[in-house]
Parts: C-alpha cells; structure tokens; sequence
C-alpha cells in the first residue's frame, strides 16, 4: 500500500516510516524538518547523532533495499503543495506525526505557543482539506496523546479509548445513554492541540466521512528499534534536554552520565508509557484494520503501562546506583493522579506490550553511556515554566 509518513524523520516518524517501508508497503516521508531546526534555535542535539534525512534514506536503501521518497513539505504552511502531492500520488493511507510535540516547548513563550497552535492546528486542518478537495480515498492514522483525557483524578474510572457512555436526564425524569468523546482537560498549549485535533476529526469524519484512526499514545521511552540498530546512518534521535526529553528517556540518560535523576514536584504524577518498538507495532495494527466507510473516528488508547514518576526513578536509581533530586515544578499540574486505561484494542489486535523490564531499560542507558560527551549538561534543567509562580519558584528553587 502506499503510504504517506508525515513527520516521517522525526523520533516516532523514522522508525515507523522503516518498518513500514521494511513491509513493503510504499512510504513516502513529507518532513518540514522543523525539529531539528528547532534543535538549532535550542542549541542542543539529539544525544545521539543523528544523519540528514538525505543520507538515512540512502543507508535505508543500501541496508533494506527497498527505497523510501522524502518530500520537503511543510504541512502547516503549503496547502498547494499538499493538495498536488495528494492528488499525483494518491496513498491508501498517511500515518500523520507533524505536530510540534514538546508540552515545555509549547509553553516557553508567547512565540511558541502561537508556534505551536498554528503549526498543529492548521496542519491537520490542511490535511482533512486537502483530502476532501482531491477527493482520495486514504485512511489517516492520527499520533494524538494520552494527555486529553488530561492528569487530574479521574477518581479511580478507568480511562476508555476515546468514547464516554453518559447517561443525560430529561426534564420529565426519563433518562437516555449516549457516546460522547471523552471530556478534554489539556495540560498545556501542546496538549489543547490535540484535544482540538480531535474536534477536527469528528467534524471532518462526520461530514465527508472521512476514515480516521487517532492513537491516544503515551510517553514513548526507548531508542532504537531491531532496523534502526541495523546501521549507525539510520540511528533514531534520543532528545534528553528540558523542553524534548521525556520523562523516562531524561532519567536514564541522566543516570547514566552521573547526573542526579530530575524528579519535578512529589513525583506524584502518573503516566503513561509505551516503548518505541510497541509504538511502530500499533501504528502499523493500526494501519492494517481501517475503519470501514462512514465508521465513526476510531480511537486507540496506545500505552502499555501507568507508572508514577517517582517509582520510575526509583527504579532507574535502584538499577543504576543514581541519585534523586526533587526540584520545583515547572508544570502547573496535579501533585498527584490516577490513571488507569483501557486498552483493550490493541491488545485484542494483538499487541505482546514491551513492558518496562531491566533489560530494555539497560539498553537506554547502555545507548546513552556510549554518546555521553555529546551531552550539554546545562540543557537537563526544564527552565519552560507554565505560569509566573512556577518561573518564579524555579529562579528561586523554592
Ligand atoms: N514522543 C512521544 O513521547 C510522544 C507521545 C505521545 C504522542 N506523540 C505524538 O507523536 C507525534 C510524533 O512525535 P515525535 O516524538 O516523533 O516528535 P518529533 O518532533 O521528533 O517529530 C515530529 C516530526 O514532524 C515534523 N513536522 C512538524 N511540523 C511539521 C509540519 N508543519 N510539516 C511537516 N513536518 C512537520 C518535524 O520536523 C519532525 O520530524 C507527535 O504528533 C506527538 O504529539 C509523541
């Protein structure tokens, strides 16, 4: 099947863009390259070198033999660019990860957050316009976050994949059941553009019936996958700084360079997890079980575990000897959440979740000893504050 992957270089992008080029399907990659643009505005690398888009592709050929296209497009910007490249190469379907994706990044300053809202927004708007106008018939596989159904308690419900069964009153007493989707509660100006994605894909399925899969998917942790660990020039990008780096990625480099573990808060927060190689899988699940013409959206709670952030370094310390710091909060979030989350769908599809053993995360930590003189430690800190008050009690460390 031909497939577009949008975001297709970045650091869910690439890997899934070789796997599904590795089975056999035909993956054209459209990257505007902005991250690793945003990389040079940050002053900071992936910790581990990454090649051009260019020479990726060329190793890709060279290790797999089966070639993938690169199209320099940004989506948000060149709508004419992206209607023509829809209508000449008309794809089955576009696996769509071109979204700024950094909470912290989204909220550093006014210029990133309207870089953010009008980076995502318009660019999955274009998309669904675009699609209507051509009028192909592709199914869009959507990289939304567990973080719209938002970190507060849901005392003790379990989160479902998308869909809320409400029960609503009548005046005359009589009371009816209807699925809604689930109530948002975004966490920063990054996640309220996924919640407002999803407003975009009800529309846009509800009027041109257009066939939508949108993965609620949690923090990804890992690095590589069995193909990308097949040459150094196809290497995945590892983001270990304050505004990219993720939670369980952050605590594993940082143990691994001897730099205290940066727990933010109580370390009361819990998430959502998935390792890289499971994200790939359920992309390609995904890909493999359209919804069928005039389904509604179909939603995906992709994660395969919950951990609070404190048991995460406790663990990283116990397995690594590190210690572990507690420093203000930059994030104007709960102290502390549940979450517990259905995700029965992909495990029903076949999903064998990568669960958080020793083994992988001693891969990440052997991956980021390897590449630790390429760290700038003065990049570790979150210094993207969500308000005032928390700027503040970071400059103040209070
Ligand atoms: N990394 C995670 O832990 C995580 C967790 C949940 C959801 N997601 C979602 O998965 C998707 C991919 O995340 P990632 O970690 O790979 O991010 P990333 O920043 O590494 O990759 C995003 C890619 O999209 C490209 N891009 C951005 N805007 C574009 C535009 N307007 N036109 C064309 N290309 C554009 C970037 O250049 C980059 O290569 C995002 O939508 C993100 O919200 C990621």
């Amino acid at each position: 099947m031909k497939v577009f992957v949008l975001g297709g270089d970045g650091f869910c992008g690439w890997p899934c863009a070789v796997n599904l080029a590795h089975s056999g399907h035909d993956v054209v990659i459209v990257d505007n390259l902005s991250r690793r643009k945003i990389d040079i505005d940050l002053g900071v690398e992936s910790l581990t070198p990454i090649a051009t888009i260019q020479e990726r592709l060329r190793a890709w050929e060279q290790v797999d033999g089966r070639a993938m296209r690169f199209v320099h497009l940004d989506i948000a910007r060149e709508y004419e660019r992206l209607l023509e490249l829809l209508r000449s190469e008309r794809p089955e379907a576009i696996v769509h990860f071109a979204e700024q994706r950094a909470a912290p990044y989204s909220m550093k300053t006014s210029a990133t957050k309207r870089y953010t809202v009008d980076n995502n927004v318009n660019g999955t708007h274009n998309l669904l316009a675009a699609i209507v106008e051509s009028g192909v018939d592709v199914h869009i596989v959507h990289l939304g976050t567990m973080g719209v159904y938002g970190y507060g308690s849901h005392r003790g419900a379990t989160i479902p994949e998308g869909y809320l069964t409400v029960e609503v009153p009548q005046p005359d007493g009589s009371r009816f059941t209807e699925q809604i989707l689930h109530p948002t509660n975004p966490g920063s100006v990054y996640h309220m553009t996924k919640t407002l994605d999803q407003l975009l894909f009800f529309y846009y399925n509800k009027n041109d019936s257009i066939r939508i899969t949108d993965l609620h998917q949690g923090i990804v942790w890992g690095t590589n996958t069995s193909l990308t660990e097949k040459d150094p020039r196809l290497t995945n990008r590892f983001d270990y700084d304050g505004d990219y780096g993720t939670v369980l990625n952050r605590f594993l480099m940082q143990a691994a360079i001897g730099y205290p573990l940066t727990v933010h808060g109580t370390g009361g927060q819990t998430r959502a997890f998935i390792h890289i190689r499971d994200s790939v899988r359920c992309v390609q699940l995904a890909l493999e079980h359209p919804p069928t013409q005039g389904e509604k959206v179909k939603i995906f709670n992709q994660m395969t575990e919950s951990h609070r952030v404190a048991d995460l370094a406790e663990k990283v310390a116990a397995l690594t000897g590190a210690r572990v710091d507690r420093l203000p909060n930059p994030r104007n979030e709960a102290i502390e959440n549940d979450l517990i989350v259905d995700n029965r769908c992909f495990l029903e599809l076949g999903l064998q979740p990568t669960t958080l053993d020793d083994g992988l995360l001693t891969e990440v930590v052997d991956v980021a000893r390897r590449w630790a003189d390429r760290c700038d430690r003065s990049k570790i800190p979150c210094r993207s504050a969500w308000t005032s008050r928390q700027a503040e009690a970071i400059r103040t460390g209070a």
